[in-house]
C-alpha cells in the first residue's frame, strides 16, 4: 500500500499546477486508487521501479495485480532438420526454432498455453522454470510428477496466473529433451530496481551437441559426460568447419548473433544458462554489467565486469553503451574447468554501435577467468524486497552420494530418483495412495500450524568427487542460508546460517564436497521436484521431491483440470505399446 500511495502522490505533484497546490494541501482528495489510470505511476525509462498501483516495493509473495488479461499461446513440440551453428543435425524444437517463441505477459495476467506433441518418438511435458504455480501444481509440467507424458498427437492446455515478474524460461522436462532444443523464454513485465532505456530481451547461453543428445546418454551415464562440440547464443553461432572439411554436415553457414546499440543508451538483457552441463562466465568486452535480478528476484543493483551462471540460473543485467563507437565481443565465457567443451572460446556474439559495420570485433577481454564453478558471491545478491527467515519448523538433512550399479546413479539418502511417466505422483495423490514408491524420493511436508513456518533442506555432498551441482527447487523461491565447502554438523552448522535477508532465487550451487542449506515456506500445496539442473545428473537420478501439504492438493484442482489430467494419462497408457520411447534414465 505504501508504494501505491507513493505513486499517487508523485503523479499528483506532477499534474497539479503550482497555483492549485495550496488548495490541494487543505483538502486531501478522496481517490479511488483502483480507478487511477496507469499513468498515475508509469513505468518509463526514468521510473522503472513504478508499476501502476504497484511497485518494486510490493511484496509479490502476498500481492498480485489482477489485470483481467488472459494471454493465450500455442506451442508445438516438433522435430526437424536444423543447423543452428552451421552443423546439420536433427533437432527437437518448439515451433521450429531454437529457442522457441518468447512468452510475454504482464505481472498479474493469466496464461493459457496449449502444448501439442508433434514429435515422432518421444512423450513430452513443458515446465515453466521458476514459477511458483501457487494453486496450480498440476500445471508444473513434469511427466511422472505432476502429469503423465503427453503422447504423440496429443495436446495439453496449461493454465496459470503470472504472480511473479522478470525473466525466466520454459523447457521440456521429459528426460534430456530440452538439450535437443526444446526451450524458450518467458518475460513477465513488471517493475525493476534500476532504470534503462531499452529491453533487448533474452540472451540464452547454451552448449550444443552435434548429434542427438539422447544418443550420448549411454556414454554420459558411464562417468565423465562427453565434451560437446559447440555452444549457442540465442540459438545461433558460427562453427568453424575448416578442420572438418570432409564432413558433409559441416556447412560452415552458421552466423553469430549481432546486437546493435546506440551510443549513450542503457540496455536490459535477460541472461539464461540453458546448458546441458556447464557454467558460463558472461562478459561484454569493455562494458560493465549492472545486475538487477537473480532468477525471479529483483536485487539491489551491483556492478561487475563478468557474471557467472550455473545451469538454470538467470540474471537480468543493464549495460550502458558508453564506449567508443566500434564492435565488441559478447562472451558467454564457458568455463572449461567445470565441464569440458570442444570449443570453449567460440561461444560469442557481436555487439555493434554502428549497424552498417560487418567487421568482426577486435576487442579483447580484461576479465580474469574464474577458477571455480560456484555462484556469484552471496554478498552481491541482496534482494530488494527484504525478507528474513524465522521460525524454522523442520530441517531435512540429506546426503548426496554416487552409486555405480549398472551405470552412474546419484543418490539422496541412498535412493536415486526413478519415476514412471505413466504414474505421476499427483495420480497417486488423487488415488489416495499413502505410500509412494521409494524411488520417487518423496519427502512429506505437512503444515501443522497457521503461523509462518520455514522448512530447511540441507544437502551434504558425500560423493567425494568435488563436483558442483546447481540445485533447483520447483514451486518456490528459496532463501540461501549457507553454501559451504565444509561438512554439515546438525548441532553447530545452523548457528552460522544467514537468516537476515539472505539471497533468494530458484537455483543455487551446492559446492563440491560441501553443503547447501536452503529455506522455504511450506505455503504451496503440491508435488515439487528438487533436482540438479545438470541434465546428465538429473537423468542419473539426482533429485528428490517434496510432497507439500498433501491434504490440500485436491482443493486446487478443478473438474476440468482433472478431466484433462486423466485424459493425458489415458492416452499415454493406450499408446505406450506402439509409440512410447523406452525410458533409459530417471525420466526427468
Ligand atoms: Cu528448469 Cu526442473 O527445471
Amino acid at each position: 500500500m505504501k508504494s501505491a500511495l507513493g505513486c499517487v502522490f508523485s503523479a499528483l505533484a506532477a499534474s497539479v499546477s503550482s497555483s492549485s497546490l495550496h488548495a490541494l494541501r487543505q483538502t486531501p482528495p478522496q481517490l479511488d486508487y483502483n480507478l487511477l489510470p496507469r499513468a498515475a505511476c508509469d513505468n518509463t525509462n526514468k521510473s522503472r521501479s513504478c508499476w501502476g498501483n504497484y511497485s518494486i516495493d510490493t511484496n509479490y509473495y502476498d500481492e498480485t495485480p489482477d489485470t483481467g488479461v488472459t494471454r493465450e499461446y500455442w506451442l508445438s513440440v516438433e522435430e526437424g532438420d536444423c543447423a543452428p551453428d552451421g552443423y546439420a543435425r536433427q533437432c527437437q524444437t518448439i515451433n521450429g526454432t531454437v529457442p522457441g517463441p518468447t512468452i510475454f505477459a504482464d505481472w498479474g495476467d493469466s496464461l493459457i498455453i496449449h502444448v501439442t506433441n508433434n514429435l515422432k518418438s518421444n512423450g513430452t511435458g513443458i515446465h515453466w522454470h521458476g514459477l511458483r504455480q501457487s494453486g496450480s501444481n498440476i500445471y508444473d509440467g513434469v511427466p511422472g510428477i505432476t502429469q503423465c507424458a503427453i503422447a504423440i498427437g496429443q495436446s495439453m492446455t496449461y493454465r496459470f496466473k503470472v504472480s511473479q515478474y522478470g525473466s525466466t524460461w520454459y523447457h521440456s522436462h521429459f528426460s534430456l529433451q530440452y538439450a535437443n532444443g526444446v526451450f524458450g523464454g518467458m518475460i513477465f513485465n513488471g517493475p525493476a530496481t534500476a532504470n534503462y532505456d531499452e529491453d533487448l530481451g533474452h540472451l540464452f547461453l547454451s552448449d550444443w551437441s552435434h548429434v542427438d543428445v539422447f544418443t550420448r546418454w549411454f556414454a554420459a551415464r558411464n562417468g565423465q559426460p562427453p565434451a560437446l562440440e559447440s555452444g549457442l547464443i540465442n540459438g545461433t553461432n558460427k562453427f568453424d568447419c575448416s578442420t572438418s572439411s570432409t564432413d558433409p554436415n559441416c556447412t560452415g553457414r552458421g552466423v553469430k548473433l549481432t546486437t546493435v546499440v546506440e551510443k549513450g543508451k542503457k540496455y536490459r538483457l535477460r541472461l539464461v544458462n540453458a546448458a546441458v552441463d556447464g557454467v558460463f562466465q558472461f562478459s561484454i568486452d569493455k562494458h560493465k554489467l549492472k545486475v538487477i535480478a537473480a532468477d525471479l528476484v529483483p536485487i539491489k543493483p551491483y556492478s561487475t565486469s563478468s557474471l557467472k551462471l550455473t545451469e538454470g540460473q538467470r540474471y537480468d543485467i543493464i549495460f550502458h553503451a558508453n564506449q567508443a563507437v566500434d564492435n565488441y565481443w559478447v562472451r558467454a565465457g564457458w568455463l572449461n574447468a567445470c565441464q569440458p567443451n570442444v570449443n570453449p572460446d567460440s561461444i560469442t556474439s557481436v555487439l555493434r554501435y554502428n549497424a552498417s559495420s560487418t567487421l568482426d570485433p577486435t576487442s579483447t577481454s580484461d576479465v580474469t577467468v574464474s577458477s571455480d564453478c560456484l555462484d556469484e558471491p552471496l554478498a552481491s545478491l541482496v534482494p530488494h524486497l527484504k525478507m528474513d527467515v524465522t521460525n524454522i519448523q523442520k530441517s531435512f538433512d540429506t546426503y548426496l552420494n554416487i552409486s555405480t550399479t549398472n551405470y552412474v546413479h546419484w543418490t539422496i539418502n541412498t535412493s536415486s530418483l526413478l519415476i514412471d511417466w505413466n504414474n505421476p505422483t499427483l495420480k497417486q495423490v488423487f488415488n489416495g495412495e499413502s505410500l509412494f514408491p521409494t524411488d520417487y524420493n518423496v519427502l512429506a511436508i505437512n503444515k501443522t500450524t497457521t503461523d509462518d513456518e520455514w522448512i530447511v533442506l540441507v544437502i551434504q555432498d558425500q560423493s567425494n568427487l568435488g563436483l558442483e551441482h546447481p540445485i533447483h527447487l520447483h514451486g518456490h523461491d528459496f532463501w540461501i542460508l549457507d553454501q559451504s565447502t565444509g561438512t554439515f554438523d546438525a548441532a553447530t552448522s545452523p548457528q552460522s546460517f544467514k537468516t537476515k535477508n539472505p539471497p533468494r532465487r530458484d537455483v543455487a550451487a551446492l559446492p563440491g564436497n560441501g553443503y547447501l542449506a536452503i529455506a522455504f515456506m511450506p505455503d504451496n500445496p503440491g508435488a515439487w521436484l528438487c533436482h540438479c539442473h545438470i541434465a546428465w545428473h538429473a537423468s542419473e537420478g539426482l533429485s528428490l521431491e517434496f510432497l507439500e501439504r498433501e491434504a490440500d492438493i485436491q482443493a486446487d484442482v478443478s473438474d476440468s483440470d482433472r478431466t484433462q489430467f486423466n485424459d493425458i494419462c489415458q492416452t499415454w497408457s493406450d499408446n505406450v505399446g506402439t509409440q512410447a520411447f523406452p525410458q533409459e534414465d530417471s525420466g526427468i
